[in-house]
């Protein structure tokens, strides 16, 4: 072998060693899921099926780091039944064939979301407030996974503020069926699925900030009422779409928000988790510094927390990500993209990949 460049032995020791280049030695760092198994808690993130079949560098990351998969989009109303009474679960299927070929767990995300609801039941539902268009939706997802799906997030994004006293967003469900939609839909989702985790999934609940601060509190109210109305609801995702632009993260904050949902009796898992950044303008070093700063606060928070069950990021690289700017054309340099996730768009691993991983080593583990 060529002896070292100066350059290479610094980077090399950066990377935490001299066996091997940087880039060998970056490309394999510590499993997140290994660092999550430890303490009792798992590791995952979102994918869609046509990532996982086209980018060979995406299938290595996530079978190294994951142990859960959620589905990006394929499991989503809008994705399963564009046509009415059409269903198109081969993406579904393919994700979940290979998620039983390597050992993962298929997360259900996600049966009612507002953003996802094709067209045909939108003007249904607002023609006339028939709750079978809700069961056989139900029907027809969720029995195909039986058992292998462990966790439904039945209602994702239920909490709007500003219009309601009960700050339940205004949706073609609220509409049809009126508040107790929530409710029903777990009770109906709970007669397909006996034996799984009925979760809600939520965004903005993060910072210290007024808007926030309400949708803490509208949706502890929410899991409130839904637990004195008896309704089978095990769970909560908090979806962690932090961004730097809301300025700091308050840890005492967070920390208290979380003891309050646990002290409901509900398991907690960070969902989504992925970073906006606020001035992609900066080098990138300081750039990835600040996202995996802010991931490690967070995180140390969160799994701090023995209600909290495991992390999924929202994608792995920054090549997938849903933050991407021009996320709809082809994504040819990677200068200008959000680096909002633990690997970059070129797949090498980023800090926030450490943080991770820190963060799951350094908590007090689940059991
Ligand atoms: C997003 C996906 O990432 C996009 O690719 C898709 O076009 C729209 O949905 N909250 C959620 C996720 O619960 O389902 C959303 O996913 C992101 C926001």
């Amino acid at each position: 072998m060529a002896p070292l460049s100066r350059r290479q032995l610094l980077a090399g020791l950066a990377a935490g060693g001299l066996s091997g280049t940087r880039s060998a030695r970056a490309q394999t760092p510590p499993s997140l899921k290994e660092a999550a198994a430890a303490g009792h808690r798992f590791f995952g993130a979102a994918v869609r099926i046509d990532g996982i079949e086209h980018d060979e560098r995406l299938r290595q990351a996530v079978l190294r780091n994951c142990s859960h998969l959620t589905p990006e989009v394929d499991l989503k109303w809008d994705a399963v039944e564009p046509v009415r009474g059409e269903l198109r679960l081969r993406a579904a299927d393919d994700l979940a064939a290979f998620a039983r070929r390597h050992g993962l767990k298929l997360r259900g995300h996600t049966l009612l979301w507002h953003n996802g609801i094709p067209r045909w039941a939108v003007e249904s539902l607002s023609a006339s407030a028939d709750w079978t268009l809700i069961r056989r939706f139900f029907a027809s997802l969720i029995p195909r996974f039986g058992d292998s799906i462990e966790e439904w997030e039945v209602v994702n994004e239920p909490i709007e503020t500003g219009f309601r006293m009960d700050g339940l967003r205004r949706s073609p469900f609220l509409d049809a069926f009126g508040p107790d939609y929530i409710r029903r839909a777990l009770e109906e989702a709970r007669q397909f699925a006996p034996n799984a985790r009925l979760m809600l999934n939520e965004y903005g609940l993060d910072y210290d900030i007024p808007v926030e601060r309400d949708r803490r509190y509208l949706l502890l109210r929410l899991i409130e009422r839904l637990r004195h109305e008896g309704a089978p609801l095990n769970g909560l995702g908090i979806q962690a779409h932090l961004d730097l632009r809301k300025g700091p993260f308050d840890q005492r904050v967070f920390a208290a928000f979380l003891r309050e949902a646990a002290g409901l009796g509900l398991q907690i898992v960070i969902t989504e988790l992925d970073v906006m950044e606020a001035d992609r303008s900066l080098a990138p070093a300081e750039r990835d510094r600040r996202a995996a700063d802010l991931v490690r606060r967070y995180l140390d928070v969160a799994l701090a927390d023995k209600a909290v069950a495991g992390v999924v990021a929202w994608g792995l690289g920054d090549r997938h990500s849903w933050l991407q700017p021009r996320r709809h054309s082809p994504v040819d340099g990677s200068h200008d993209l959000n680096r909002g996730l633990p690997y970059d768009h070129d797949f090498m691993p980023k800090p926030m990949h450490r943080a991770i991983g820190d963060a799951f080593r350094t908590a007090p583990p689940r059991l």
